[in-house]
């Protein structure tokens, strides 16, 4: 994509997360059935979280996979980034809200030096971003040598006996619970979309690796729709 294209494809991806602001934490729990917050706490363990460790959570929305990071280990030095003022502006106003650093980021472009934090978390970024693999670059340059990534997504739906059932989520559910919930349709056919368009588990296991990072595993969730891959930042490099 040419670059005047891709700022503008990454403005329209902005704006849709701005309008989608004020729903999106109930509109998330209804379309997952209230999954999500289980999987957002694996994402937690596998981050190996310890007072005084430094975590950012890019893409962080209203910052609910901040919020369970704290609640796991309220020592620990949290930071959300996330490109949507619309979000931020939201995560902020949530109880406890103002205790968190928000940083308005880019994922491609993190504003953060080199080797800052030991753990970095995603939930949903991934594949919203333009280049991945660039969003995984940027992961490993502000980690720690040693230091982990772990990134929760979807999956496009694998060839199996729920397969019908989960196309029907994606492709009526979810648009329609977005009319009805958010009154908005089009950003919610659009989520559902990314999914089906979206990377295998082992093409994200390849991409993280060529990123750099070692020790790259995909742990499937849900019928294989939901994916956490882990990987870490190798100590000499
Ligand atoms: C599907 S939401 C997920 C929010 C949250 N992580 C969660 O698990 O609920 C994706 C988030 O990523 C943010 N995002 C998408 N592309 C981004 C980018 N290039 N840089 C920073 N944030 C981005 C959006 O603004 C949105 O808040």
């Amino acid at each position: 994509m040419k670059q005047g294209g891709e700022s503008r494809k990454r403005q329209e991806i902005k704006h849709m997360f701005d309008r989608l602001s004020g729903h999106y934490d109930v509109l998330n729990r209804m379309i997952t059935f209230g999954f999500d917050s289980g999987w957002r706490r694996r994402v937690i363990e596998r981050a190996n979280l310890s007072p005084g460790k430094r975590l950012l959570d890019v893409g962080s929305g209203t910052g609910d996979m901040v919020f369970t990071a704290l609640r796991k280990e309220p020592l620990v030095r949290a930071t959300a980034a996330d490109f949507s003022f619309a979000m931020i502006k939201k995560g902020r106003s949530r109880p406890g809200g103002d205790q968190i650093p928000w940083c308005s980021a880019d994922a491609l472009k993190l504003p953060f030096s080199d080797n800052t934090f030991d753990a970095v978390t995603s939930g949903y970024l991934i594949r919203n971003v333009l280049d991945p693999l660039k969003a995984f670059q940027e992961q490993l340059r502000v980690l720690k040598p040693g230091g982990v990534v772990v990134c929760l997504e979807t999956s496009p739906p694998k060839q199996n006996l729920v397969r019908p059932l989960i196309l029907i989520h994606l492709k009526l559910v979810i648009p329609l619970l977005g009319r009805l919930v958010g009154g908005n349709q089009s950003a919610y056919t659009y989520l559902p979309n990314t999914t089906r368009g979206f990377m295998k588990p082992n093409e994200m296991v390849a991409t993280m690796q060529k990123a750099g990072f070692e020790s790259v595993s995909c742990r499937l969730l849900m019928f294989g729709t939901m994916t956490i891959h882990c990987g870490r930042r190798p100590k000499r490099s």
